[in-house]
């Protein structure tokens, strides 16, 4: 199938061979992905949205090989929104299922590639199920020392920064912290995201051009890159054109070339 890619948003034209990706350099350290599309993968062909959520399990399996072997070293997906709790219960217990599901088939390809899983978002209101697995996931993989796969789950970019001024607050009002101690460091400490690089690259699939309350402050500076292909269909060819694209960029950080 020939994918029909939004060249606007797909960055500068990849010069000569459609933009392969140069292995010796500059592989961006943390890409993040907004997987999104699901539901009207499956509604073209006229299956239940939940379809969709099962065959994105297959393309979060070939991203993350793709991502591994081009030496990628976080790859942040974004799974399951705050806001993705107004769909309905139906939809949302089947989501909530597939952790489950990824650890049986998926575990032991991740020890084997020395994969560390990571999540970023709370567990409040998660099934207890969705939670053990979770859990699952990371022990088996907390000695792994390769590239970090970290879902974003049950997670809102604003609740997360709610969150970091309130535990900033404490520590101000225990006097652990001063006023004046508040910098971008510390703040950053208090994201979920403490122990990661922020993203050099964003892709979101399915056509939608926004951000749909993911990574706010942590997106400050990172290329975007956006493609129609639904999540279910996305691949190895599109996410190393993706870094293709990446690599063409001229990152200047406000600064001049
Ligand atoms: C992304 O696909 C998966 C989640 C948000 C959980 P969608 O389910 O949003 O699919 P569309 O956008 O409705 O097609
Ligand atoms: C964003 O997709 C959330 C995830 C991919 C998990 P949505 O489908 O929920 O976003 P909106 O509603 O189109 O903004
Ligand atoms: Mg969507």
């Amino acid at each position: 199938m020939i994918h029909k890619v939004s060249r606007l948003f797909s960055g500068v034209k990849p010069r000569g061979d459609k933009g392969s990706v140069e292995l010796s350099r500059n592989i961006p350290r943390h890409v993040a992905i907004i997987m999104d599309g699901n539901g009207r993968w499956a509604k073209k062909r006229g299956l239940p949205r939940v379809a969709g959520h099962r065959e994105g399990m297959k393309a979060i399996r070939r991203v993350t090989r793709a991502a591994d072997e081009l030496g990628v070293e976080v790859l942040t997906l974004y799974a399951f929104s705050t806001e993705n709790w107004k769909r309905p219960s139906d939809e949302v217990s089947y989501i909530m299922k597939l952790p489950v599901d990824f650890l049986e088939t998926e575990l032991p390809e991740l020890i084997q590639r020395n994969v560390r899983v990571m999540t970023i978002g709370s567990e409040e209101g998660l099934p207890s199920h969705t939670v053990e697995a979770v859990h699952k996931f990371k022990n088996e993989t907390r000695h792994n020392t390769g590239m970090i796969l970290n879902f974003a789950l049950n997670y809102g970019s604003r609740s997360e920064i709610v969150q970091a001024v309130q535990s900033l607050m404490d520590q101000v009002e225990k006097g652990t912290l001063k006023r004046d101690d508040i910098t971008e460091e510390t703040f950053n400490q208090a994201l979920f995201t403490c122990a990661l690089p922020d993203p050099d690259l964003l892709i979101r699939t399915s056509g939608e051009i926004r951000l749909s309350n993911f990574m706010l402050w942590q997106l400050a500076y990172a290329e975007m890159w956006f493609t129609d292909v639904m999540w279910p269909d996305f691949n190895e060819a599109l996410f190393k054109e993706a870094i293709a694209a990446y690599q063409q960029r001229s990152r200047r950080y406000g600064s001049v070339e």
